[in-house]
């Protein structure tokens, strides 16, 4: 048996979690999230404000996770932290942090592709949500569709040209005045509108909840259609969504009338793990870990980078 830690702070959220078991049976002990709440002021993520928040926070955050985990850091046989993508500043704490904690127990590191994290959440709590699957990763930064062949064997058959779905859930509720972020909030508003009435709206205000609603449609029609072309094009059974926009209940249901009735099932992981979390970075890394990777001590934060395992499409 393996017992992970994994950290988490790419964005607003300094999260740590502890998991232990082998191969696609893990277990999570613990999971802790601290969301900054200083940059809904700001209407988005301010960066440096972003990493400083992450400075103060990481040591307790690890240690509550520990703790919550009824075990001692000298139990752990791994530390996996997210390198890439994020804020450069953010993810240098959890890196910094990571590595100093790996070298002074003596044990293995390992870097995590946030993406690649937000794959193997829903695996956390769905025994079958393991490939082969059609994978659609929607959060604030990045959509991607995936088809997953197995664990670390990924066709890429789609992904973000500018505004990623969260982005763009982000963007129409700040045109619509609500709060940051706005994808739940929109969410709701869209609840009251009426499908497809808005013609060219003259009238933000009186309008809104339409808008709301026209946005949600044109955007969950688009992601259903091209995940229902990929599932069939490679003959999937099994859908898995990630990220933080499969929070949105409207798109989940909308997937699961659209495959449900063909037998296939679509998995969506809780909000808690659909969200930036650490116990989807631990899970990705045990994974990598009984592949044999490890992180030197010279590992670097990336803003940017691909999903590993791209193989061609
Ligand atoms: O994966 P995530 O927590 O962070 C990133 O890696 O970016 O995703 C955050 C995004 C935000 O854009 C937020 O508005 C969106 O997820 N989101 C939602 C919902 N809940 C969160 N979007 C649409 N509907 C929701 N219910
Ligand atoms: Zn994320």
């Amino acid at each position: 048996m393996t017992r992970i830690l994994g950290i988490e702070t790419s964005c607003d959220e300094t999260s740590a979690a502890v998991l232990e078991g082998k191969g696609d049976q893990v277990a999570q002990k613990s999971l802790v999230i601290l969301s900054q709440d200083v940059h809904r002021v700001f209407g988005g993520v301010v960066p440096e404000i972003a990493a400083r928040a992450h400075l103060t926070s990481i040591v307790p955050v690890v240690e509550r996770a520990i703790e919550e985990a009824g075990i001692k850091l000298d139990d752990l046989d791994a530390v996996a932290v997210t390198n890439t993508p994020g804020l450069v500043g953010a993810l240098l704490v959890g890196v910094s942090y990571g590595k100093a904690l790996a070298f002074s127990r003596g044990i293995p590191l390992l870097g995590i592709h946030h993406m690649e994290g937000h794959l193997f959440a829903a695996a956390l709590e769905h025994r079958d949500a393991v490939p082969p699957f059609t994978a659609l990763l929607i959060s604030g930064g990045h959509t991607l569709l995936l088809d997953v062949e197995a664990w670390g064997k990924y066709r890429l058959l789609g992904a973000t040209r500018d505004d990623a779905a969260g982005e763009a859930f982000d963007k129409v509720a700040k045109l619509l005045g609500l709060p940051y972020p706005g994808g739940r909030y929109v969410e709701q508003l869209a609840r009251e509108g009426k499908p497809k009435r808005l013609r060219g709206s003259k009238n933000i205000e009186a309008d809104k909840a339409d808008i709301a609603r026209a946005f949600q449609d044109s955007l969950i029609d688009t992601l259903v259609e091209k995940t229902w072309r990929a599932a069939n094009a490679f003959s999937r059974q099994h859908v898995v969504l990630g990220g933080g926009v499969a929070c949105n209940r409207t798109l989940a249901a909308a997937m699961r009338t659209r495959f449900e009735p063909e037998g296939m099932t679509v998995f969506t992981p809780s909000p808690r793990l659909a969200t930036d979390n650490a116990a989807m970075i631990a899970r990705a890394a045990f994974y990598r870990f009984e592949q044999g990777e490890r992180a030197g001590l010279d590992l670097n934060a990336y803003a940017s980078s691909p999903i590993p395992g791209l193989v061609a499409a």
